[in-house]
C-alpha cells in the first residue's frame, strides 16, 4: 500500500459497492509477493499498461458466466480457460470460517430458501439499501453452510448445476491454486474482503483471518501471486499495516459515485492500484476516457470490473469489442465472467 487511505467515505463506498454486484503482472512495489504466471513472461508486444506487461485476466467469481459463482467447478473452468487470477469474494461464518460468497445474504446464490430447517432463521437487517429480510452468512455455522448448495443467480445462464455444488471455503480455493502450482501452472488469487466494516463492528475483523489463512497455506513460498482488494479503505489500511501484499482500492461505479457526491482523487489513493468500473475507462460512446492515463501517472494499476459476454456494457453489443477497447485503453487487468473470452481477446492483440 502506497500510503494511508482516508476512511471518510468508507460507509458510502460500502453502500455503493454492495449494490453492484495475468499471469499476474507484478506491481513494482510488491514484486516478492506477486511473482508468477504472466509476471515471469515477457510480453510479446509492448502493452501500454503501467508496467508494460500484459494485462491480467481475473476470473470474476470463477467462470461465473458458465457455472454457479464461487464454486470449485467455476474456479476450475476459469483455470482451464487460462485465467491468470481467480477471484474469491470472502465472507465469514458465525464460527469464523472464511467462505466464498459475493454477498452476506444467501438467498440469491444458494438453495437456502428450500431448507425448511432454516425457515425461522430468515431475519431483517438494515443494509445500505434499506431493510432486507434474508439469511445471512454470519448467522450460520460452517456446518450449516455445508448443507447448502450453490445456484446461478443470473437469468439466461445455465442452471444445470444448480443445487449440486458446495459452498467453497477459502482454504479449498487456496488448495486448488496450490495443486495447480504443484503441477507447474501458477494461478493467482485476487481476494476481495466483503463487508469488512460489518465484521469489525461485530468484533470479528476479516484482515487477520485472511492474512493468517494465507500464511498457514504457504502461498508466498509456493509463489502464488495475490492481490487483496476491497471497497472499504479502512480494511485496506489495516492489511497494509500487517503485510506487504499488493492492494487494490475498488471504486464505486462512476454513476453511483456521482449520485453520492464521491470524487475519487487518484493522487490521494495509496494502494497499488484501483478496481474501477468500466465506465471510468470507456465513455458512453465506447472511446477511452483519460482515466487510465491519469491513474498510471499516479502510479496506480487499473483493474476493471466487470466484462460479461452475455451482458456487454453499452454501447458494445459484443464483449470482445468491449474487451479490445479496454485493453487498448491500457488497463492492467480485467474481471471477466467468461475469462476464456478475455484471454482470447488479450492474446489476439499480441499476435
Ligand atoms: O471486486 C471487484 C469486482 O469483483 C466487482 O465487484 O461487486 O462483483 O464483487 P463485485
Ligand atoms: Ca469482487
Amino acid at each position: 500500500m502506497k500510503n494511508l487511505i482516508s476512511a471518510s467515505v468508507s460507509l458510502l463506498v460500502l453502500a455503493a459497492c454492495a449494490s453492484a454486484p495475468s499471469a499476474p503482472a507484478a506491481t513494482p512495489e510488491a514484486a516478492p509477493e506477486v511473482m508468477g504466471a504472466a509476471a515471469a513472461e515477457p510480453a510479446a508486444k509492448a502493452w501500454n499498461t503501467l508496467t508494460g506487461e500484459r494485462p491480467i485476466v481475473i476470473a470474476h467469481r470463477g467462470a461465473s458466466g458458465l457455472y454457479p459463482e464461487h464454486t470449485i467447478m467455476a474456479y476450475k473452468a476459469a483455470i482451464a480457460q487460462g485465467a491468470d487470477f481467480i477471484e474469491p469474494d470472502l465472507v465469514m461464518t458465525s464460527d469464523g470460517v472464511l467462505i466464498a460468497r459475493h454477498d452476506l445474504y444467501l438467498s440469491a446464490t444458494t438453495d437456502i430458501a428450500d431448507h425448511p430447517e432454516f425457515a425461522d432463521r430468515k431475519v431483517k437487517r438494515q443494509t445500505p439499501f434499506g431493510e432486507q429480510e434474508d439469511w445471512w452468512a454470519d448467522d450460520f455455522t460452517f456446518a450449516e453452510i455445508q448443507t447448502l448448495k450453490a445456484r446461478q443467480q443470473f437469468q439466461g445462464r445455465a442452471m444445470d448445476y444448480n443445487d449440486q455444488l458446495d459452498i467453497v471455503t477459502f482454504d479449498e480455493i487456496m488448495d486448488l491454486v496450490l495443486a495447480e502450482a504443484a503441477k507447474g501452472r501458477i494461478v493467482g488469487l485476487h481476494v476481495e474482503a466483503k463487508w469488512p466494516g460489518h465484521y469489525t463492528d461485530i468484533g470479528k475483523g476479516l484482515a487477520d483471518p485472511i492474512l493468517d489463512a494465507m500464511k498457514a497455506k504457504g502461498l508466498k513460498d509456493a509463489g502464488i501471486p495475490v492481490y487483496i482488494q476491497c471497497f472499504e479503505p479502512p480494511f485496506l489500511a489495516e492489511v497494509a499495516s500487517k503485510s506487504d501484499l499488493p492492494l487494490i482500492q475498488n471504486m464505486v461505479g462512476a454513476p453511483y459515485a456521482a449520485m453520492m457526491g464521491l470524487d475519487y482523487k487518484l493522487e490521494d489513493i495509496t494502494t497499488d492500484g484501483v478496481g474501477a468500473d468500466v465506465s471510468y475507462v470507456l465513455g458512453k460512446d465506447g472511446t477511452p476516457t483519460d482515466f487510465v492515463e491519469r491513474a498510471h501517472e499516479a502510479g496506480l494499476l487499473v483493474h476493471v470490473y466487470t466484462v460479461r459476454d452475455d451482458r456487454p456494457d453499452a454501447p458494445f453489443t459484443d464483449s470482445r469489442a468491449e474487451l479490445q477497447a479496454l485493453f487498448e485503453a491500457g488497463i492492467d487487468g480485467v474481471w471477466a465472467d467468461f475469462p476464456g473470452t478475455a484471454v482470447e481477446v488479450r492474446d489476439s492483440l499480441e499476435d
